[in-house]
This record gives C-alpha cells, sequence and structure tokens, in this order.
C-alpha cells in the first residue's frame, strides 16, 4: 500500500481528531496540501445503502407491517418513498452522484407471501432491480434479511422456532436459483445482534420482547446457524460470491474513564456486542463470558466483513450479573467529552469508524462499510459528518486496513423503523407530505459526488468543510 500522508493529529472544533482547513497551516499542523490528497484504491465501491421495508412501501404480509398497524411506532410506514416503483429513477439518482455500487435488500415476505408459496411476481422484480442496477454501472450488493420477517413465519414464532433455519436457506436457495448471475455481493443478515437488543431486551421491535434472555440467546444461535446455512446456499449457487452479514459496530467509553467496573462493563458489552457474532461465524465458537461456551459447526464462513458504524454509546457498570456488567447506557452529561449530537440524540465520533476498521482487520478478510450516516435537517452537519467519516476511512486505508468501499446510509429519506420518518438520513431529501413523494438533491449529495468522482480527498473539498465547521 502506497504510503500516504497523514493529517493533523490535534483534536479539532469538535472535539476529535479530524482535518484541518486546507488554507495556511494552524496550530493543529500543516494543512494537506494538492500533493496531500487521500486516496481511495483503485476499485474502490461507492454508493449508498437501504433496506426494503424502509423505501419500497406497502409490505403488508411482514412482521413490521402488523407491528405499525398495533401503533408501536411513531408512523406507520404506509408506501414510504415507494421506490418498489420508482427504483429505476432513483438508481439515476445514485448514479449522478458517481455511484459504482448499491445496497438493498430483499423482502422474505414479498418473495414467499405465504409458506410455501414463491411469487414469481417478485422474483421478476428484484431480477428488475438488479439488471437495472448493472445497465448503470453499479455492483449490487444484496440483502437478503433486513430485520422483517414474513408474518406467516413471525406466527410460528419467528426467530424462537429452530425451524427457521431451514426455511431461511430454502428462502435463499429460491432467491439465488433466479438471481445468482447477477449479484456477487451478498448479506445474509443485517445486525443480528441489534435485531436481537431491540427485539429481546428492550421490546422496542418486534416481537417486543423485554430482557427475555434466555429467548435471545436461542435466537442468536438460530441467527447463526441460518447464516451458515445461507452462506453454503449462496456459494452452491455462485462459488465466487463474497458473502457477510452487517455487523453493527458500536464505539463504548466507560461513563467513568477511571473505574474498573466501568471499564469492565465496556468489554463485556463490546464482546457481545460488536464482536461474538463475526468471531463464532469465524472461529466455530460462540463464547458468553462467564455463561457458557459452546462449539458450532460454522468455521470461517465469511468472506469480507460489512461493517455498519454510525456512534459511541457510554456504558455505566450495574452489578455482576450478566445484565449487570453489560451495563446500563449512560445517562451524565458527556458534553466534555461528547461531539455533537445528531436528531436521534447519537454523538457525532468519526474516530469509532477507523476503531473498527483496524479491529476487524484481525480477520484478514476484505471489509465493505455497508452503512454509515446520520439522522438530521441539517444538511451541514450531514456534508460534515461524511467528510470526517471518510477521512476517517482513508487514514485508516493509509494504515493498511483492507478497506474496498463505503456505502452512505443512505440514499434517500425513509422509514426508520420505531422513529417513523422523523429521522432524515437520505442524501436525497423525500418530500413524505406529498403523495407523489418528490426527491431533491442535498448538499451532501454534491460533496459526496466530488469524493467519489476523485477516488480521494482532495484539498478543496477539505477547506470547503473547514470553511463549514
Ligand atoms: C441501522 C439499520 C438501518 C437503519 C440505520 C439508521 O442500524 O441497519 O436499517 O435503520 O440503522
Amino acid at each position: 500500500m502506497q504510503e500516504q500522508p497523514r493529517g493533523p493529529d490535534r483534536p479539532g472544533p469538535l472535539g476529535h481528531d479530524q482535518p484541518g482547513p486546507a488554507e495556511g497551516g494552524t496550530a493543529r499542523g500543516p494543512a494537506p496540501s494538492a500533493s496531500a490528497n487521500f486516496q481511495f484504491p483503485p476499485g474502490f465501491l461507492w454508493g449508498a445503502a437501504t433496506s426494503a421495508h424502509q423505501v419500497e412501501g406497502e409490505n403488508f404480509h411482514n412482521d413490521w407491517w402488523a407491528w405499525e398497524q398495533a401503533g408501536r411506532v411513531a408512523t406507520p410506514s404506509g408506501t414510504a418513498a415507494d421506490h418498489w416503483n420508482r427504483y429505476r429513477s432513483d438508481f439515476d439518482l445514485a448514479r449522478s452522484i458517481g455511484h459504482n455500487a448499491h445496497r438493498f435488500s430483499i423482502e422474505w415476505s414479498r418473495i414467499e407471501p405465504e409458506e410455501g408459496r414463491w411469487s414469481d411476481e417478485a422474483l421478476d422484480h428484484y431480477r428488475d432491480v438488479l439488471v437495472a442496477l448493472h445497465e448503470r454501472g453499479m455492483e449490487p450488493v444484496v440483502t437478503l434479511f433486513h430485520y422483517t420477517l414474513p408474518q406467516w413465519l413471525a406466527e410460528q414464532g419467528g426467530w424462537e422456532n429452530p425451524a427457521i433455519e431451514k426455511l431461511m436457506e430454502r428462502y435463499v436457495l429460491h432467491v439465488l436459483e433466479a438471481l445468482a448471475p447477477l449479484a456477487r455481493w451478498w448479506i445474509t443478515l443485517n445486525e443480528p445482534v441489534v435485531q436481537v437488543f431491540k427485539g429481546w431486551l428492550i421490546g422496542q421491535w418486534p416481537p417486543g420482547k423485554v430482557r427475555a434472555w434466555t429467548p435471545a440467546l436461542r435466537v442468536l444461535r438460530h441467527m447463526l446457524r441460518a447464516h451458515v446455512r445461507a452462506y453454503h446456499a449462496i456459494h452452491s449457487k455462485r462459488p465466487d460470491a463474497m458473502v457477510s452479514i452487517a455487523k453493527h459496530a458500536l464505539a463504548l467509553s466507560p461513563d467513568d474513564p477511571t473505574s474498573w467496573l466501568d471499564r469492565w462493563s465496556v468489554a463485556v458489552r463490546g464482546h457481545l456486542f460488536n464482536h461474538l457474532f463475526l468471531e463464532a461465524l469465524h472461529t466455530g465458537v460462540l463464547r458468553v463470558p462467564g455463561l457458557f461456551w459452546e462449539n458450532l459447526p460454522i468455521r470461517r464462513t465469511l468472506d469480507f466483513i460489512g461493517v455498519n458504524y454510525y456512534t459511541r454509546d457510554f456504558v455505566r457498570n450495574t452489578g455482576y450479573s450478566l445484565p449487570g456488567l453489560v451495563g446500563e447506557l449512560a445517562q451524565r452529561d458527556h458534553r466534555q467529552q461528547r461531539g455533537k449530537l445528531n436528531d436521534l440524540g447519537w454523538e457525532v465520533y468519526p474516530e469509532g469508524l477507523a476503531q473498527f476498521l483496524r479491529e476487524f482487520s484481525r480477520y484478514k478478510l476484505p471489509i465493505l462499510i455497508t452503512e454509515n450516516g446520520i439522522p438530521t435537517r441539517n444538511d451541514n452537519d450531514r456534508f460534515v459528518f461524511l467528510f470526517m467519516h471518510l477521512w476517517q476511512v482513508a487514514r485508516a486505508i493509509a494504515d493498511g486496513v483492507n478497506c474496498v468501499g463505503y456505502l452512505h446510509w443512505s440514499l434517500l429519506d425513509n422509514f426508520e423503523w420505531a422513529e417513523g420518518f422523523r429521522p432524515r438520513f437520505g442524501l436525497y431529501r423525500v418530500d413524505f407530505d406529498r403523495p407523489d413523494r418528490p426527491r431533491e438533491p442535498r448538499r451532501s449529495a454534491a460533496i459526496y459526488r466530488r469524493i467519489v468522482r476523485a477516488n480521494a480527498i482532495e484539498p478543496e473539498v477539505t477547506a470547503e468543510v473547514g470553511l463549514a465547521l
């Protein structure tokens, strides 16, 4: 890897390790010059990510739709961004900002709306989606399961029912039978640990269970096994496939850095939340400290590491049992340590992304950033966020991390699960008040386009972002 110049290392105005403005050297170090571009590797995948239920609209047959009808979300998904009908023009938008890759998900409940009944229409639709991406020169990254279960399967116990392992394998085989030639990059599960956490520990998502530790662990094992079956199913139809999960990586810091108990909780929570799933798929050992150790027949079922990264949490220890060790999220005001907060109250913490790129390098597999984004109505914050995270990616690559692409969350404003449509994540604004759901580019889309086109962060972009800080 070619040695790249390093940016200034001292904290910037947001308290982060971030680049300074391009013009003139400052106390923070020399300004990047024309020769100090941060280059991305040739063939780097640039794009955005979406998921079916969040953009398509009218996914009547899944458990989220039922959850929404039961009044469990801020606003139901309804027609969402109507991407089901507008994917071609949406892909034109993605292409217009230079994207050469795009992540989307296939909705199981459309493919198999009733148990064992397959919809050719849905399969044809996703075939057209893939063709539309290829026509525009975009590499598809296809998620097979992004949180939503067919309602018939949810009614049979969903992830708690061991039958799901084979049912998922059957679904994956059915999809791959038809679509394998059109996609090389596959994600089996999106953020399994987040789903377990939200669905079985805090009850915010279906099936709405709270502190159900034993079922949660069972679900985790079913997910691991389902991934393994899906992994082999994909490879049986497409031997050169690149398969992974999209792993949510959450940066963690102790509430009180001087407390060894808080630091212990960071380690336990970090293992359970950030490492356990990948580690189990890589080594075949499912390890829950102090509880159990199980060998699973699942070694080396990852071809790359998919990373979703958003923010950092602070953790406070609350005892010695597993829940206590996992700790609680600290409510204390961390303004001293924290950077800016976004519209959902998450800290903007770009260093965390580089931290995970380095940590996950230990698997010696390519790393694809499968999601990274910010809920905000202030687009100034979005393009600063985008720039700062890409700057961290560029530095990690310069240090030898094998990161092969970056997919921003998201192309469009969309349905953000329990939060409804309030959080705005899109490079394109969607007007949900109008039935035709018009799209409008945000300035961050233009900044992203310049980085993508140059395959580098050029000093001019740095200067522009510096002015916005
Ligand atoms: C991720 C999810 C994605 C979206 C973003 C904001 O955890 O994978 O669907 O909700 O968060």
